[in-house]
This record gives C-alpha cells, structure tokens and sequence, in this order.
C-alpha cells in the first residue's frame, strides 16, 4: 500500500506526521472521503470543491493546485492499483508549536490513503440497520459550522460511542432545538406517504454529496422531495428511514429507538434508490 504523504509516495510503516501537527494537537485541518467505483473517482469535482471550501473558510493555504490534487488523487489510486475502494484525503495545518496559532505553522500537509472498503455486509442494506437516537447535540452554524468537513470529530466520535455502548451502528444527532440534524456520519433521510423528507443543512448538518446525489435521483425518478426540519416523532412514524455517505451508500433503518420502522425491513422507495444510485456509480 502505497501512501501520498507532501508529494512523496511512502509505504504505510513510513508514512509518519510530526506530534506537532496541529491536526494532531487540536484537529486543525479539513479532509474528505472519497469513492473509487470502477476506476473512477466518484464525484471528483463536489469533493474537491468541498475541500477547497472547507480550507478557505479556515483560512488554510492547500499547498496544491486542483489540478495537481486531483492528479496526485489519480497517481495514488493507481500506485495501489485498486478499481473499487476508499480514498481518504487529509489537508492538516501542518507541523508548528505547542500554542494553538496557525502562524506557526508554516505549511499544510497533505495526506492521500487508498483503502479497501467495506463498511456493512451486503445483507445489511436489505434488512435495515437498527438505530438510536442520542443525547450528544451537533454542533451548529453559530458554533463550528457543520459545512467545513474539518478534522474535529470529537462531536462525532462521542456520537459513535454512544451508538456503541447501544449495539447499533449509526445513531441519531439531534440540534440544540431538538431537530433531527445527521447521524455521526452520514446524512438521514424520511419518506412519509410517498414524500422524501431530509433536513436542510442548516439544522446542523454536512452538505453530503450522497444526499446531493439523493435528491438529484429523488428528482430524476419523480419523488417528491422536501428539505425541511423533523423532529424524532417525524422518524418514528415515517414509513421509512435511511441515512447516506461516501462509505454507507445509501443504508435503511429497521428501526429507532426500540420503534420498528414500516414493516421492519429496507422499505421500497429506499430500495428504488439504492438500486438507482447503484446505477449511477457503476
Ligand atoms: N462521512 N455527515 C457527516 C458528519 C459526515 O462525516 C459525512 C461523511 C456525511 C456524508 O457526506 P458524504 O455523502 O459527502 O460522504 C454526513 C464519511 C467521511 C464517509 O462517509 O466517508
């Protein structure tokens, strides 16, 4: 396995980062999860922009050009020679000092890691997951805004342990005003008498390009769809539940809460668009 590490292609033993990289001290940097599908990169373009994005706002200088991004994307995938697979791609604010300040820090780092991925078992997507909802809010505009993909997951992360110390995998997150916002990492989604339901962004959730990719299909295939606030009732009484990423596709939920969600399985409408979206990366 071949690692993009600052312009230099090293294996995973040698692929090191200094402990004063501030993506390390303090989860200063962005980064972003990317599909390979058939040798292709998977919505390329939205991932980059994305990322670019996430480091404007930041105030984070990319050390690489887009175009020279993507071609290190397309080397390191070819290195590993990997048709279907997982691309994590890491900007950190770099190596600096102890003290939190970036001026410090006199130049990004780069990371590319190519991987293997698969995240549930196939049978999964036909069954649905089972979910909790937990007590860990998102973080919101007004706080870190939920649109910079940043290195601080920590919210996440206490979301991930929670859903572990309930058995299941992937829970709930709920705003501060008690809206349903994501789950630890990937977008939610409810259809209710035919209507797709997912909450705008606002609400405390990532722009993901799978709910973008969503709601073009929704459009594509004439399901109607609305991006409008919900709270936990709206999910227990939604005939069906499914959350979207980069590394989960598009996963129904069986059931939230100890509530069995329609008849308890991957309902038809998620299943239309899974298949469809299935469709589109192949
Ligand atoms: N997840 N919400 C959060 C908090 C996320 O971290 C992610 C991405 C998503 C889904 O976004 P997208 O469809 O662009 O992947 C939503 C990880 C990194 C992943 O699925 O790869």
């Amino acid at each position: 396995q071949w690692i993009y590490l600052n312009g230099d292609y090293v294996t995973k033993e040698n692929a090191k980062v200094s402990v004063y990289d501030h993506g390390f001290l303090y989860g200063d940097g962005i980064f972003e999860g990317i599909r390979i599908y058939n040798g292709n990169i998977f919505k390329c373009k939205e991932h980059l922009d994305r990322l670019y994005d996430s480091a404007r706002s930041i105030m984070l200088d990319i050390p690489l050009s887009y175009e020279d991004m993507q071609a290190a994307l397309v080397e390191t995938i070819r290195r590993n020679g990997l048709r279907d697979g997982y691309i994590r791609l890491i900007v950190s604010r770099g190596p600096g000092n102890l003290g939190l300040d970036p001026k410090r820090c006199p130049s990004a780092w780069v990371v590319i890691i190519v991987e293997q991925l698969a995240i549930y078992p196939e049978e999964a997507y036909r069954s649905g997951l089972v979910s909790v909802s937990v007590s860990q809010r998102r973080n919101i505009p007004d706080a870190l805004n939920p649109k910079i993909k940043s290195l601080n997951y920590l919210n996440n992360i206490l979301v991930k342990i929670q859903a572990n110390l309930a058995g299941v995998g992937e829970a709930i997150m709920l705003n501060a005003q008690g809206y349903v916002a994501e789950g630890s990492s990937d977008n939610i989604f409810i259809i209710k008498q035919g209507v797709v339901y997912t909450p705008p962004c606002y609400i405390g959730a990532l722009e993901g390009i799978t709910r973008a990719a969503i709601m073009e299909l929704c459009a594509r295939l004439g399901y109607k769809l609305k991006e409008e606030p919900f709270t936990l009732h709206d999910v227990y009484v939604a005939d069906e539940v499914f959350f979207t990423g980069t590394a989960a596709e598009v996963i129904a939920v069986r059931e939230v809460d100890g509530r069995m969600i329609g008849k308890g399985e991957a309902g038809p409408i998620t299943t239309h668009l899974l298949e469809e979206f299935r469709k589109i990366v192949d």
